[in-house]
């Protein structure tokens, strides 16, 4: 027969969280909770809400003070991740899940410990049937809620596992439809169940007999003593801090009064305070009207400002123009001198070429004024010739004349011939003497 061996541990989570855990209300059985892994050792523990982790570490220091090497822990919670949930609304406010994580980094064995941060349901998938030794069953506490927990987690639990319920007892715990109702379900329809009714009650229900024949055979009532004597130390606690707030209120007393002082002083402080306020406000208008006329006098310098850098613009854009004029111009003027001293060269050109062409006129001129007097020595050599042949003929003519003349004369000129030839002589005669009239006036 399997002995059970009772532990007196210390619980190392007191360290970083005492207060959430030592006093909470799943406190009263976290001796159970370390006894129960260290005489089971049960593989797989599963915790439906884990909150601050009052029975998560009870189960964890057993495995930490190596008296159950292989047992693995999961706690599962939402902390805080369910919309509606009473606990979000309310215990999340601070940041429960982080104290939580604080906590469970003081352990040497944390590797052992798991944390399913989801809602019950999404974390079926992560769980496999059948694989579960202790389900410990501590989220919501309405009637439905526990139901539907239990319910839905039944399927993983081992045959020969235990489900503990939190939250059973119908002394302690009063509120209608919760979860003692369900308890009393599940020990009307399992025989295999047993319980505390300390700390709110802890419901056991053994799935078969062997767990439930070991379990029965232990001393419960040894957990109700220890509760008992933790309820005296919590009084002795309790006591010590009641003593130690009265302590507090006189010293609160004395502050008061100090308070009182220091409030008659600040009631003093604050009259002095509101006429300086008054004054500062009287300083303030005067300021603010100073400081709107400073505003519009800084528009106006900035409206001015602007203006004459306007004008800057302008002026520097007037110089550019009126520079690039006067480069134009300059440009222009060294065109037209160009073009002048090219029109100087032009013109220069011409008095040379018609110099030449003059000098050449020069030459023509006196070549035909050459060959006109030598036109006109030859002509009056001509002349002379025709003058002195006309001469001649008219001589001849005249000597024909008379001899015809006298041979009419001879004959009284019956002859009509004769008469005609002494005419046409008479005539020759004349027209020579006209040309030679013409001849002589052409030379003069
Ligand atoms: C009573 S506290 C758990 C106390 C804890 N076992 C202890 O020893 O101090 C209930 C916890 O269950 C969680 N909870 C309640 N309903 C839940 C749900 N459906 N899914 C996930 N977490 C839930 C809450 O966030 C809360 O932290």
């Amino acid at each position: 027969m399997n002995t059970w061996t009772y532990h007196n541990p210390d619980f190392k989570s007191d360290l970083v969280n005492l207060e959430m855990l030592k006093y909470s209300p799943w406190a009263g059985h976290r001796n159970f909770a370390y006894d129960y892994v260290a005489n089971m050792c049960p593989a797989t523990i599963v915790e439906l809400g884990t909150h601050y982790g009052t029975s998560f570490f009870a189960f964890l220091q057993a495995v930490e003070d190596g008296k159950s090497p292989k047992t693995q822990i999961y706690g599962i919670d939402a902390w805080g991740y369910i919309d509606g949930n009473e606990w979000t609304k309310k215990e999340y406010e601070i940041d429960i899940y982080n104290i939580f994580l604080k906590t469970l980094d003081i352990y040497k064995h944390k590797a052992k410990a798991h944390t399913i941060r989801k809602i019950f349901d999404d974390a079926l998938a992560d769980v496999e049937d059948n694989s579960v030794d202790l389900l410990h069953i501590d989220g919501n506490h309405t009637y439905d809620a526990v139901k539907h927990d239990y319910e839905t987690w039944i399927p993983k639990v081992k045959e020969s596992g235990v489900i503990l319920f939190h939250d059973v007892s119908e002394t302690s715990y009063l509120h209608e439809n919760s979860s003692p109702e369900f308890w009393k379900e599940i020990k009307s329809k399992h025989q295999y169940t047993l319980e505390f009714d300390h700390c709110y009650g802890l419901g056991i229900f053994c799935k078969n007999s062997s767990v439930y024949h070991r379990l029965k055979q232990i001393n419960l009532m040894h957990y109700q003593h220890i509760n008992n004597l933790l309820d005296v130390q919590n009084r002795d606690d309790l006591r010590k801090n009641y003593f130690k707030l009265k302590d507090n209120d006189i010293y609160i007393n004395f502050l008061k009064r100090q308070q009182q002082n220091i409030e008659d002083e600040i009631k003093k402080y604050e009259d002095t305070i509101s006429k300086k306020d008054s004054y500062i406000h009287q300083l303030q208008n005067e300021h603010d009207t100073i400081e709107h006329s400073y505003a519009e006098a800084t528009s106006t310098i900035a409206n001015k400002d602007a203006y004459i850098n306007q004008l800057c613009i302008q002026q520097n854009n007037m110089q550019k123009a009126y520079e690039k004029t006067i480069v134009d111009k300059d440009s222009y003027i060294d065109q037209l001198c160009i073009q002048q001293n090219n029109m100087q060269k032009a013109y220069e050109k011409t008095i040379v070429d018609k110099d030449a062409y003059i000098d050449t006129l020069h030459v023509l001129q006196d070549d035909i004024k050459t060959a006109y007097e030598k036109t006109i020595v030859d002509k009056d050599t001509y002349i002379e010739n025709i003058k002195n042949e006309h001469q001649e003929a008219i001589a001849e003519l005249q000597q024909q004349l008379k001899i015809a003349k006298q041979n009419t004369l001879r004959s009284t000129c019956q002859d009509e011939g004769q008469r005609n030839h002494i005419k046409n002589l008479e005539e020759k005669i004349q027209s020579l003497a006209n040309r030679k009239r013409s001849l002589v006036s052409w030379r003069s």
